[in-house]
């Protein structure tokens, strides 16, 4: 079985990756944008990707065989200049506009030109991970308004997608995640306030995450899922 993590330099990518490694009929296919992880595998090979450049994606979509699996972990919730913010008179449109590049149109992309590698006669995955701040429903404290707008925008474009390919690409299950507080450097600075037993770590989400992904098939499609196997209001 063939499987694409894309962002798999990152805290939750990189369990992702370990996790898949340790089935020996997986060929695990990564992506970094930075530093390539030291990980090396029979069952690994690792692209550089800058999955906001969409030649990058093109290229590597012409690279890779087909898939079971592709799980996008890429995301953004600050950068070295901004925070995410408190108020609306925080709000910075350069800020706002990386948000939606780096966390809504990569998933975009990849299904563009990945959809093809998908079509298998078994269940194929189509997921990315998203979080439930993205919820509109589920919204109750406001504030972070560039990462909560992009994932709103990413899940409606999973979505989206979900009812495209019900028709077009009957067994491809399209889901969208919400992994929890993770400890990775993307949360490192937001942890004060997570109640205990509830900051995961990375192997603990991706668990959570593959067995998911090993519980559900084409009909699940366009369903959002919580780590603990709960389905979140869109
Ligand atoms: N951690 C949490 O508490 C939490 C909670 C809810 C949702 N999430 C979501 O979970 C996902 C994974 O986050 P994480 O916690 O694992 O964060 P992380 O450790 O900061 O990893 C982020 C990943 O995104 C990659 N990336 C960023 N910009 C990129 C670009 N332009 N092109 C290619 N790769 C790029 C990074 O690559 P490089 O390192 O190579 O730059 C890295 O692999 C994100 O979508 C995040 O929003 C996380």
């Amino acid at each position: 079985m063939n499987v694409l993590i894309v962002g798999g330099s990152g805290g939750i990518g990189l369990a992702l990756v370990k996790h898949y490694l340790t089935s020996n009929d997986v060929n695990v296919f990564a992506t970094y944008r930075t530093q390539k992880p030291f990980l090396n595998h029979p069952n690994l090979a690792w692209y550089k990707v800058n999955v906001t450049v969409e030649s990058d994606i093109e290229e590597l979509a012409n690279q890779l065989p087909s898939l079971r699996l592709l799980i996008n972990a890429v995301g953004m919730l600050h950068d070295g200049e901004h925070n995410p913010e408190k108020s609306i008179k925080e709000f910075n449109s350069d800020f706002f506009n990386k948000n939606i590049a780096i966390n809504v149109t990569p998933s975009l992309l990849l299904a563009t030109y990945f959809s093809k590698h998908l079509t298998a006669k078994s269940t194929s995955h189509f997921i990315t991970i998203s979080a439930k701040i993205g919820s509109i429903e589920d919204n109750r404290l406001g504030g972070w308004v560039s990462y909560r707008s992009s994932k709103a925008a990413l899940n409606m474009a999973m979505k989206t997608i979900s009812i495209e390919w019900r028709f077009k690409q009957a067994n491809t299950c399209v889901l969208v995640f919400h992994p929890g507080t993770t400890d990775t450097e993307l949360s490192k600075r937001f942890q004060r306030n997570v109640p205990e037993g509830k900051l995961f770590t990375p192997e603990y989400v991706a668990n959570c995450l593959s067995r998911i992904i090993r519980d559900t098939s084409s009909s699940d499609t366009g369903k959002f899922y919580s780590y603990d196997g709960s389905i979140l209001p869109w």
